[in-house]
């Protein structure tokens, strides 16, 4: 997959995944903003929405194209397991950073794989898929950027989000915010804060 991968000077490493339409340098400044010293890959979806990059295919806004999304979610589960062998990295130090449809991968990752990372920034995700059972999470640290007017990520599907993932023991803190799907620079500090005192 197209990617970046910027060495840091601690363990940690920053998995960042764009919205639709974005690509691999979008979220950078982001991860200089939650930690400067971790290490970052940064990856552009496979996928390709009239010229924008995406992480998977959709039918439509808001309804995922599951066949592609479970083929997607195992490429980039793979992807991330040759990164740490070519880049020398742990494969258990990896914390997701995902916006939108970025995070929505993220989450799928979670839903498929068990423990595919060490903790998970999603912001404004949605629930990826339903009707599945989930691996177990145990102590897993979720933080969850969302809007309580966002008018693709409802309020109602984060609660749903929440309560998916809390149940099989990760521990969510959800962070709301009143400025639609947005990825403001407050839900990015308030995430920052939280990755402080969890990762
Ligand atoms: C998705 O398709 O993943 C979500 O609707 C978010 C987005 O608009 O990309």
């Amino acid at each position: 997959m197209e990617h970046v991968f910027n060495q840091g000077k601690s363990s940690n490493v920053l998995l960042l995944l764009h919205g639709t339409g974005g690509n691999e340098k979008d979220l950078l400044p982001l991860a200089e903003m939650i930690d400067g010293e971790a290490s970052v890959l940064s990856v552009r979806g496979n996928v390709s929405e009239q010229g924008m990059p995406r992480f998977f295919k959709r039918l439509r806004e808001g309804v995922f194209d599951e066949e592609d999304l479970l083929f997607r979610t195992e490429e980039l589960h793979q992807f991330i397991d040759w990164a740490a062998t070519e880049y020398g990295f742990s494969r258990n130090e990896v914390i997701a950073v995902g916006y939108s449809n970025g995070a929505n991968i993220a989450g799928s990752l979670l839903f498929h794989y068990e423990q595919p990372f060490k903790g998970a920034i999603l912001f404004h995700p949605m629930v990826p898929r339903r009707g599945v059972s989930l691996p177990t999470m145990s102590n897993l640290p979720v933080f969850i950027g969302a809007g309580s007017n966002d008018p693709i990520c409802a309020p109602e599907e984060t609660k749903e989000l929440d309560q998916l993932l809390s149940k099989e023991g990760a521990h969510v803190t959800v962070h709301w915010e009143q400025n639609g799907h947005q990825l403001t620079k407050q839900e990015v500090e308030s995430a920052r804060d939280w990755y402080q005192e969890k990762l």
